[in-house]
């Protein structure tokens, strides 16, 4: 579940990704409620985006990135005018948002920040609200932010109703591994014109925005499509002119508002000519100088050396490598982060290690292990439990386990059962520090187990018994996972408790 975390309730936290607009939202029918004219479609980054902490305080305070905020920025006066949506609930609040995207600069920090800020607050108050109910209020602070609330494709519809009940964002459900955004950094200094003011200025005074409002109705529907049927090229084409569109609706306000650079023009007859050589490469741009390319993996290599400042996303792929990090004390969820650099910092996150056992013909009781293969990020070559991993939360982790046992050696397991978790913390060989609640999940299988195992995952393959791997690993305990001891404890209890050793 995005976000949760179950923290004593004096604090609130909650992780939101940034999103960025493949099909834009430019101008609102309400601009109270940021209800808007037109649905957008966006495209969620991944692990990039906020998360942020909420405390009920006799004073405001807000923190971003480590540093606390003069009372008059803009993060501050923002923050403070959307949190008196909730003053009854408390009068001052503190808050620390961390942050892993450029901020200001166009890449939609507003988006992930109110979206992980009413996450918080759903926490520290235990509203459990749903995904639309969140969307809705994340929309208050800042329209993007309704989109937010979910990974991957999400559309904002725009919705009828004057309250705006029926105005969030809902997943699109594709998933798209290879797709990749590129962030190009032209200016970090903030916008002269907040997207606020200039959408405003837009929707009076622009005699073009009509016209705008058609074309963007008909640019959701057509990446809609191409999101439904991975139709990149369509994709790209349309997410490129309907930014194109937005740029040249804003600058057509009265007096004109220009959110172009000269680096940015250069850098959009830059991917032009790119595009020209063979290489499917599109852009986009919000509200500011910077620029987003959009593109698949096969081209990431060849635009990397084109643009070598440029910082690369891949929404789905970057999002199996993250993990779930834990407070040390409390073990409650804290947020998500890259798995390695969780594993360089040696910060407590979850895992999970599922441990398939048998009887065997002598009626003794068999373990399967595998041996990781040469290639694994740390212990390669070592004996260790059937299969581990890192779930992408406490809820998803039996389904995120049977999936990777199927990834892995090739096994449909359909009955696993958590029989308790321990704590280690271990340096590995590689240099990288495992420091996990390891939640240990079993099944017991009758009759013959057929394995089809991923050569690059696993080496080999045996089934042992318990006696005969304790004897193992007290003779030569380097051959095994580090974790293995803990788990094989945790394995004996329940086996025992069961009367099956
Ligand atoms: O949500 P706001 O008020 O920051 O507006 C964002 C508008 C754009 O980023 C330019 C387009 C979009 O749909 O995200």
């Amino acid at each position: 579940m995005r976000g949760k975390n179950r923290l004593p309730k004096t604090r609130g936290c909650g992780w939101a990704p940034s999103n960025i607009a493949l099909s834009k939202y430019w101008g609102k029918r309400d601009t109270e409620l940021n209800l808007p004219f037109t649905s957008s479609i966006s495209i969620s980054l991944g692990h990039r985006g906020a998360f942020t902490c909420v405390e009920v305080s006799d004073r405001d305070e807000y923190w971003l990135n480590g540093q606390l905020l003069p009372a008059d920025s803009e993060f501050a006066s923002r923050t403070r005018q959307y949190l008196a949506l909730f003053e009854q609930c408390a009068k001052h609040f503190v808050v620390r948002s961390r942050l892993n995207i450029p901020l200001a600069a166009g890449f939609a920090s507003s988006a992930c920040g109110f979206a992980a800020l009413v996450l918080a607050l759903d926490d520290l108050y235990d509203w459990q609200l749903s995904h639309i109910e969140l969307s809705i209020l994340a929309r208050l602070g800042s329209g993007s932010a309704c989109r937010s609330l979910h990974d991957g494709f999400v559309m904002w519809q725009a919705g009828q109703d004057a309250d705006g009940w029926d105005s969030y964002g809902v997943p699109i459900d594709s998933v798209w591994p290879e797709l990749c955004v590129g962030m190009l950094i032209v200016d970090r200094s903030p916008k002269a014109v907040s997207s606020r003011a200039a959408m405003l200025a837009t929707v009076t005074s622009s005699t073009l925005y009509h016209q705008w409002v058609e074309q963007a109705s008909k640019d959701v529907q057509a990446i809609h499509s191409a999101i439904l049927q991975h139709d990149f090229k369509t994709l790209g084409e349309v997410a490129e002119l309907n930014a194109m569109a937005m740029h040249a609706v804003i600058r057509s306000s009265v007096p004109p508002i220009n959110y172009s650079t000269w680096e940015t023009l250069q850098i959009i007859e830059r991917v032009q000519h790119i595009r020209q050589s063979g290489i499917q490469v599109y852009l986009t741009q919000d509200a500011g100088p910077n620029v987003q390319l959009i593109f698949t993996k096969e081209h990431q290599e060849t635009l990397e050396r084109l643009f070598p400042a440029m910082e690369v996303v891949a929404p789905f792929a970057d999002y199996q490598e993250v993990v779930e990090c834990l407070d040390c004390n409390s073990h409650e969820t804290l947020n998500t982060a890259d798995k390695l650099l969780v594993h360089q910092r040696g910060d407590l996150h979850r895992a999970f290690s599922v441990v398939v056992t048998r009887v065997n013909s002598d009626g003794e009781c068999e373990l399967l292990m595998q041996q990781r293969s040469a290639n694994k990020y740390h212990s390669s070559g070592k004996w260790s439990n059937t299969c581990c991993g890192h779930p992408r939360s406490y809820q998803t982790m039996l389904a995120d386990a049977m999936q990777r046992s199927m990834e892995e050696l090739g096994i449909q397991l359909t009955s696993l059962q958590e029989i308790g978790s321990f704590i280690y913390y271990a340096n590995l060989d590689s240099g990288l520090i495992e420091h996990e609640l390891d939640h240990v999940l079993w099944t017991d299988w009758q009759g013959d187990l057929v394995l089809h195992p991923d050569r690059l995952e696993v080496q080999d393959y045996c089934w042992v018994t318990i006696e005969r791997l304790q004897q193992q690993l007290r003779d030569e305990p380097d051959s095994y996972s580090s974790w293995l001891p803990q788990l094989l404890t945790v394995l004996r209890l329940k086996l025992s408790g069961d009367g099956r050793v």
